[in-house]
């Protein structure tokens, strides 16, 4: 992939978060999504790509997607593209931190194809990567990772999301006294945290959504990391109903189709084939590792992380943005989403 498709790509995530930023603390999370999702097919179809979605978002909470199959960019360079327009889109219309806008590039084939559907995750960073075995319990793994780290169990980090079928292990990790992280949503934040050295995040631990897990995987493997992962079926995540137990059967069926398996261990290569990646990740709203955007009267500031796979490069990216000159489209989003 052609290196200047990164700043190109930039432009994507950052459209996202300036159209979404109107619905912060609204309550609407859906419009916000909408208008995120808008901004980036806009933006997508600008650029010399011949993109294919193949992780979009949508079905687990029926958010509006930029659909997997879809085809977007003006041609020649053929790259399939992972994208969540937002990571957190709970966070927006509650006005709460961690909100992102973040989308992957790919050369084509390289990024597993799975349904929408629950997927539980480990990751470790680059220093530990051999140490972990996700069929272990995860106190274990903290213990296995801790001895490659050198460290004390007590100087132990881990991430997770503040879900309710996570407390378990929480409370088995905060007794056994590793410092536990839990954000209410937003893993995919969370996996630059555990490749960032300087963050000191050993691991992150939880379940989520299998398209942010194959997000992650592009961001670990391209990071020199590690990740496994398994994919969970509804009534194993939220537990027993009769409508948790009819997804179940449909996720079970859709997995058989795309040649993929509920509950079996998937290694980092078989998420994410190739460390040549492009990602760009813009805060919407603050965040751990980058800021939301700040709207000044017609002056509008992001913060953008990309990642070049390849050279293994991450910048960091303050753009400030005159909103009369944005382009007409990305005005007219916003202004739709304005009620105006
Ligand atoms: P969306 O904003 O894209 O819905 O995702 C937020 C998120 O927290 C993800 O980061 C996570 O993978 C997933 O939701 C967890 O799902 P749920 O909220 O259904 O437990």
């Amino acid at each position: 992939m052609k290196r200047e498709l990164a700043l190109e790509i930039s432009r994507v995530t950052e459209a996202a978060a300036l159209t979404s930023h109107n619905w912060i603390g609204k309550g609407q999370k859906e419009k916000a999504d909408l208008a995120a999702v808008k901004a980036m097919r806009h933006v997508l179809n600008t650029i010399k790509i011949d993109g294919k979605v193949v992780i979009g978002e949508g079905e687990i909470d029926n958010a509006p997607m930029l659909y997997i199959g879809e085809k977007v960019g003006l041609g020649v360079d053929k790259v399939d593209i992972a994208v969540d327009p937002i990571d957190g889109t709970r966070m927006v219309g509650l006005g709460q931190d961690n909100a992102v806008s973040v989308i992957v590039l790919s050369q084509v084939g390289n990024l597993l194809k799975a349904p929408d559907m629950y997927m539980e995750k480990l990751m470790v960073s680059y220093k530990a990567k051999d140490a972990i075995d996700i069929d272990l319990p995860i106190l274990e793994n903290v213990i296995n990772v801790a001895k490659v780290l050198g460290k004390r169990i007590n100087q132990m980090t881990v991430m997770t999301l503040h879900k309710e079928r996570h407390f378990k292990v929480i409370e088995q990790l905060q007794t056994a006294g590793v410092k536990v992280i839990s954000i209410p949503d937003g893993d995919v934040a969370c996996s630059i945290m555990v490749a960032m050295p300087h963050e000191k995040i050993d691991m992150f631990y939880g379940i989520g959504g299998a398209p942010e897990g194959v997000i992650s995987a592009a961001i670990m493997k391209s990071m020199g990391c590690n990740m496994q992962a398994k994919l969970i079926s509804r009534t194993d995540c939220k537990g027993q109903s009769l409508e948790n137990d009819q997804i179940s059967q449909e996720e079970i069926k859709r997995c058989k189709e795309m040649n993929v398996q509920v509950n079996q261990k998937l290694q980092l290569s078989d998420l994410c084939k190739t460390d040549n990646i492009i990602m760009s990740m813009t805060g919407i709203t603050d965040g751990m590792i980058l800021g939301g955007v700040k709207m000044d009267e017609d002056m509008a500031t992001t913060e953008t992380l990309l990642i070049r796979g390849k050279t293994r490069t991450i910048r960091k990216i303050v753009s400030s943005h005159f909103m009369e000159r944005k382009d007409i489209a990305i005005k007219k989003i916003i202004r739709e989403e304005n009620y105006e």
